[in-house]
């Protein structure tokens, strides 16, 4: 079954002289379950495409259909409730709201969608990312690979069908980079979760089931490793 399907997707930013072709006429669609890297040089358009298929930005022309929903078919608001309810997003920065606590910062999908918080799905996710001793700690508080377990539980909270993350391995040292790739092939294993991840560290894009590569705003390959 696909989870993800993606129809002829471009994206020009600005206009006229200064336009910027970042995706170029893109189609693929993605198994549920599946684990996909995306790779591919500086600039080649790699979080442009992340970013649409999170629908956190619009295509310029094509169609994004996340379980069978065409996502660029749904109003603003419609979009902002999908988004929470269906997809994770991981950054290299955390993107962590510094005021909020780590079990705030986790719970706040849920919160913004006025949905209850399950405890015992929140402790459980709390006690998979390690942060039980951590749980009313502020994200300046703190390591940067414990910051990146937070935003992984907020992505977590809400059991969506897709996780989406761009390089998030890429702030850490190596053994935080391992840790955290071992939590998302953990919830892809066990949860049959999709995971898209943008790398550029080898090591992790042959973990993947499947390697896409983007070079100039296509695709140049589409390599499966182990099905
Ligand atoms: N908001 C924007 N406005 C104008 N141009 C943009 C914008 N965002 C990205 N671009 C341009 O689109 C192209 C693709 O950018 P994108 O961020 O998708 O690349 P990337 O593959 O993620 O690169 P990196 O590996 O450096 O993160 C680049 O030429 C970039 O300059
Ligand atoms: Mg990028």
């Amino acid at each position: 079954m696909n989870i993800l399907q993606i129809e002829n997707l471009s994206k020009v930013y600005g206009k006229g002289e200064t336009a910027v072709k970042a995706l170029d006429n893109v189609s693929f669609s993605v198994k549920k379950g599946e684990f996909v890297a995306i790779i591919g040089p500086s600039g080649s358009g790699k979080s442009t495409l992340l970013h649409l298929l999170g629908g956190v930005d619009r295509p310029t022309s094509g169609k994004v259909l996340i379980d069978n929903t065409d996502i660029y078919k749904l109003n603003e608001t419609q979009l902002a409730i999908f988004r929470r309810r269906q997809i994770g997003l991981i950054y290299q920065f955390y993107n962590l709201i510094p005021i909020l606590t780590v079990e705030e910062n986790i719970t706040l999908p849920m919160l913004l969608d006025e949905h209850k918080v399950e405890p015992e799905h929140l402790k459980n996710i709390i006690r998979t990312l390690g942060l039980e001793k951590r749980t009313n700690h502020l994200p300046n508080q703190l390591s940067g690979g414990q910051q990146q377990r937070v935003s992984i539980g907020r992505a977590l909270i809400s059991n969506p069908a897709i996780m989406l993350a761009d390089e998030p391995t890429g702030n850490l040292d190596s053994k935080n980079s391992d840790e955290i790739l071992e939590l998302l092939k953990m919830f892809n294993k066990t949860y049959n979760q999709t995971l898209i991840v943008i790398t550029h560290d080898e090591r992790i894009a042959l973990q993947a089931d499947r390697v896409i590569s983007i070079e100039d705003g296509r695709i140049a390959k589409d390599e499966v490793i182990r099905s």
